[in-house]
């Protein structure tokens, strides 16, 4: 595409105009946003950019790793690591409110970014992956330029707190064309055109309180989910998909033995922006063959329901 060439070169300009030789901080989440900005950084002023990229413990399976490989491997972008799992866990411990939930994780990620970045020394910019949506959102919201997101990976307030100057090369830039310039950045399609995935992860498919046991019984559940869309050829169809796993036990029968073990509630919506969206109509030999799956290859889940509500009035996340 010409046009998101000729994008990313005035971009890769117009970076290297403002940041000179200083140093970059970015916060990788594993998303799209902020790897098509990590990447394009990369591209303008080479080592001078470090990522930095927190693990909450609450990614699906296999993201920290990915997301690892990607950038450091693949893209051989310097990246720090930082497994902070066991605080977000030990933090989250006993909390049922989906709002509390989501205060301690944006909370927390800060904190544990700032010390991180903090480590990096005499860095001046922070990059980040704001869209336009983002920018009007926030103005709509405040009353003024100054942009404070939502999502925690964008890390409101830290760039004064820190004394950083914001690069947001993204600004212009609505979802589906931050996807092209990804493609045109050489991100593979598969990670491009991934479904939206919340800042609070799994801790909002959690309902009620979250633990790494819950979290471990529906990242496996989630990723059969997942790999069963994709073999079917439904995942470009869906807006976003993914497992939610219920702290409601019910009765079953494995074998000759009785069980009592969670129910998991599937979700899959289309939608073109998230404020609205329909249940996927799957077929029901699909469903069945889910549900099979599950049951038979996660421990700790005995029954499995799909959630055909619409936004309005339900959600799509549950929490
Ligand atoms: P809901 O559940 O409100 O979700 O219909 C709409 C879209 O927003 C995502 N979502 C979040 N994203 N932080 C995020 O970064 C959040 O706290 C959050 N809550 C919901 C959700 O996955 C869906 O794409």
């Amino acid at each position: 595409d010409w046009s998101m060439a000729a994008f990313r070169d005035a971009k890769i300009a117009e970076i290297r105009a403002q940041v000179g030789d200083g140093k970059v901080i970015c916060g990788l989440s594993g998303g799209v946003d902020s790897s098509v900005v990590a990447v394009l950084l990369h591209e303008a002023i080479g080592d001078q950019l470090t990522c930095v990229f927190v693990d909450t413990g609450l990614l699906r399976m296999n993201e920290a790793q990915q997301v690892v490989e990607l950038f450091r491997g693949h893209y051989n972008i310097p990246l720090i690591h930082r497994d902070a799992s066991e605080l977000f866990m030990g933090k989250l411990a006993g909390v049922t409110d989906p709002e509390q939930k989501r205060k301690i994780i944006g909370g927390l990620f800060i904190d544990v970014f700032q010390e991180e970045a903090g480590k990096i020394g005499d860095a001046q910019f922070l990059a980040q992956g704001t869209l336009y949506p983002d920018v009007i959102e926030s103005v709509s919201f405040s009353g003024g330029p100054s942009v404070t997101i939502k999502s925690h990976h964008n890390v409101g307030g830290l760039p004064e707190k820190m004394n950083l100057k914001l690069v947001e090369p993204l600004r212009e830039l609505f979802k589906d064309e931050v996807r092209n310039l990804g493609r045109e950045l050489g991100l593979p399609d598969a990670f491009v055109d991934r479904h939206p995935f919340p800042g609070p992860g799994l801790a909002i498919r959690i309902p009620g309180a979250v633990s790494t046991e819950a979290a471990d019984i529906l990242r496996k559940a989630d990723a059969i989910y997942l790999e069963e869309i994709r073999n079917a050829g439904l995942y470009d169809s869906i807006w976003q998909a993914f497992a939610v796993l219920l702290p409601v036990k019910t009765v079953g029968v494995m074998g000759d033995a009785r069980t009592y073990d969670h129910v998991l509630a599937l979700r899959a919506v289309t939608s073109v922006d998230g404020m609205t969206a329909d249940s996927y109509p799957f077929d029901h030999g699909f469903l069945s063959r889910v549900a099979t799956r599950i049951i038979n290859e996660v421990r700790g889940i005995n029954r499995v329901v799909y959630d055909v509500t619409s936004k309005p009035p339900g959600t799509i996340e549950w929490e």
